[in-house]
């Protein structure tokens, strides 16, 4: 495993899969690094892609809302995604992109720590949790896996195509406050 210098340095210099020929930058992850909670999405898109930050485009603009509106604070996650590289048009990655850079993301959880890995979506559901589960059958339910709570929720990208996810979406955050709540005050007890 890396510490945060080399990784950034590896993935800076990873050119395994052909994203990173058409990279503006690598987009590794914003937030704490001590943080009790990660939370996962896919892959940058266009936004992400020419500021190499996560979740800085309208997608991220509501996830931060969803934060701010249920009153957890900044320090109190680390956001980052299954592939480091944006994807043409956005697409979705492939099979081969995402396990190609999968372990970056382990290394990346082995530095953070955290206690709660939130799974924004299908794609990060698939590749952290089940790569044959529905997002809409096991979004909501906590999983207990090695030592880690994992999540999985909707992509806030989906909440702007379909409202009617949205209710959903705060209901599973509900359950994470709670959690986190827990975590944090064990923590300092
Ligand atoms: N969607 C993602 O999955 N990740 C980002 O960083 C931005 C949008």
């Amino acid at each position: 495993m890396y510490n945060w210098e080399e990784l950034i340095e590896a993935c800076e210099n990873c050119y395994k899969c052909d994203l990173g020929k058409t990279r503006k930058n690598i987009v590794i992850g914003r937030g704490n690094r001590n943080a009790v909670m990660m939370l996962v999405g896919e892959g940058p898109g266009e936004q992400e892609d020419i500021q190499g930050l996560p979740f800085v485009g309208a997608a991220g603009k509501l996830l931060d809302l969803l934060l701010k509106g249920m009153r957890i604070p900044e320090d109190k996650y680390y956001i980052a995604n299954i592939v480091k590289c944006r994807p043409p048009h956005n697409r979705v990655p492939t099979d081969d992109e995402a396990e190609t850079c999968l372990p970056y993301l382990r290394n990346q959880v082995f530095l953070i720590k955290p206690r709660i890995i939130v799974c924004l979506g299908a794609t990060a559901m698939k590749y952290i949790v089940d790569r044959n589960a529905k997002i809409t059958q096991i979004r909501g339910q906590w999983i207990e896996r090695k030592g880690y709570w994992i999540m999985p929720t909707f992509h806030p990208a989906a909440l702007l195509r379909d409202e009617s996810k949205k209710i959903l979406m705060w209901q599973d955050f509900k359950r994470v406050k709670q959690r986190l709540d827990e975590i944090c005050q064990n923590q300092s007890s």
